[in-house]
């Protein structure tokens, strides 16, 4: 069964343990109970262990927020894929504009995607514009900044790769507007035809591609009508009543 894929971005939340295993716990207590979705949940990466502990194995995934691009070293505080792969993590989101906005850039985006990949996670690639402009040049930095990112990624690899479109001005609570469901089906499209081509594979349903930037408990029914295959939630993702109905809406349609 096509199940969609929802990724919730906890980002830097919530401040303790104690509340991450509530919030965690009151997900899974609704997440168990929907057959066509995958939940993934990616919580600050301090708190795999315990989250690890309570989660129902295959229900709900784990998945981190970002990695450092070496194996090991004198790297001080950092952390590599391996590391968060023992600890419980299926799936790192990377290339997240936040990030980026930090001073990550393709170069290290891609060193991050390969080192992940060889760590056994499955990636989930961040990619957006800043803002739309009226001649198009979206289209080709959206392009650049897939093919930059997955440069020297084998084909073998693409089944473990998805890709969130999350343009910066609709992210966060300072989003300028909310995305049209013209405008995501048509870069949906447009993202799938770039993976297409590049990897050469014949069928659209190969290439996953998600939505993410303020989609919450109201918008949810609106955008699931897309053909996305999935969502990024981040400020929602928080809220165990608001995440659930994000949950139960996408299962039910
Ligand atoms: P938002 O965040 O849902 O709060 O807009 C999404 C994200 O930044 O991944």
């Amino acid at each position: 069964m096509k199940k969609t894929i929802i990724v919730a971005n906890w980002k830097m939340n919530p401040t303790t343990l104690r509340e991450a295993k509530t919030i965690f716990l009151g997900i899974k207590k609704q997440a168990v109970k929907l057959k066509k979705i995958k939940t993934i949940i990616c919580p600050p990466a301090v708190y795999f262990g315990e989250l690890k502990r309570i989660s129902s194995k295959d229900k709900i995934l784990l998945g981190a927020q970002n990695c450092f691009e070496q194996e090991r070293g004198p790297w001080t505080g950092k952390i590599s894929p391996k590391m968060l792969k023992t600890s419980g993590a299926k799936f790192i989101i990377l290339g997240h504009s936040e990030n980026r906005k930090a001073g990550e850039n393709d170069e290290i985006i891609n060193q991050k995607i390969k080192l992940a990949l060889k760590s056994d996670l499955n990636v989930i690639l961040c990619v957006g514009e800043f803002e739309r402009d009226e001649d198009g040049r979206y289209f080709d930095f959206l392009k650049q900044q897939i093919l930059n990112a997955l440069v020297g990624v084998n084909k073998n690899y693409l089944k473990n790769i998805l890709i969130a479109y999350e343009p910066i001005w609709a992210i966060g609570k300072n989003a300028k507007e909310i995305i049209t469901n013209i405008q995501l089906q048509e870069i949906v499209i447009f993202i799938k035809k770039i993976l297409v081509d590049k990897y050469n594979v014949n069928d659209f349903k190969d290439v996953k591609i998600l939505y993410g930037g303020s989609v919450n408990h109201k918008n949810i029914e609106d955008l699931n009508k897309t053909n996305a295959d999935g969502f990024l939630v981040g400020r929602d993702s928080l809220n165990v009543e608001k995440f659930g109905k994000i949950l139960k809406v996408v299962n039910d349609n």
